[in-house]
């Protein structure tokens, strides 16, 4: 699977091909939908994934879909609004292949709710997971980066409001960026 040019968009301009054979690859919510993609794509690429997740089950079911593929993923479980198993979580990345080149932030949730009827409990989550958990995975990513000559960190987040949010009412999502350290990979 690694390799064929069976993969949408592999020799057309922008394509992944090249940039990611050979590197370490962390993704956080890679047990399900936009993150269990992103993951397999890696892999496809050639690159080692690892699959980390709140979901256990998740994560697992990502990292044999990476293997039966014939490509190079470990599952990971962690919660990515807990710094120190962020941090544990790109040190097994990096124990296992010898440092870190990509983290994609995917991790996040999404309460659809009026802001208006957010209860405290709901928005300490979603900063927590969506605009914490993000900081976390570069706090702990970058030094590693920065020790390979750079690397690549990638965010996933939700600002516009569900469909059923009044226009005027802005929705329990967030969006956040941070600096990708600098260097030519
Ligand atoms: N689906 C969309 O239309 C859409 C649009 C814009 C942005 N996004 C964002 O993209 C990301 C992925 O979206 P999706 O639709 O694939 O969502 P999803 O719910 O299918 O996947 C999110 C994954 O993150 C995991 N996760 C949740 N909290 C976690 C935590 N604290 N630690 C570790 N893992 C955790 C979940 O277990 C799940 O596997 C989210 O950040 C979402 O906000 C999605």
């Amino acid at each position: 699977m690694r390799g064929d040019s069976a993969i949408p968009g592999a020799d057309t301009p922008g394509s992944l091909r090249g940039q990611v054979a050979g590197k370490v690859c962390v993704v956080a919510g890679a047990g399900s939908g936009i993150g269990r993609a992103i993951a397999i794509r890696l892999a496809e690429e050639g690159g080692m994934v690892l699959c980390a997740d709140l979901s256990a089950n998740g994560a697992a079911a990502t990292a044999g879909q990476i293997a039966a593929d014939g490509g190079e993923g470990l599952d990971w479980v962690a919660d990515v609004s807990d710094p120190a198993a962020v941090d544990a979580m790109v040190a097994a990345a990096a124990d296992r292949w010898g440092g870190i080149d990509v983290l994609v932030n995917n991790a996040g949730v999404n309460i659809p709710r009026l802001l208006h009827e957010v209860p405290d409990e709901v928005i300490d989550r979603t900063l927590d997971v969506n605009v914490k958990g993000q900081i976390y995975g570069c706090r702990a990513a970058i030094p590693l980066m920065l020790a390979r000559g750079g690397g690549r960190s990638r965010y996933a987040a939700t600002a516009r409001p569900p469909p059923f949010t009044p226009p005027s009412s802005p929705a329990c999502g967030t969006a956040s960026s941070a600096p990708a350290p600098p260097g030519p990979s």
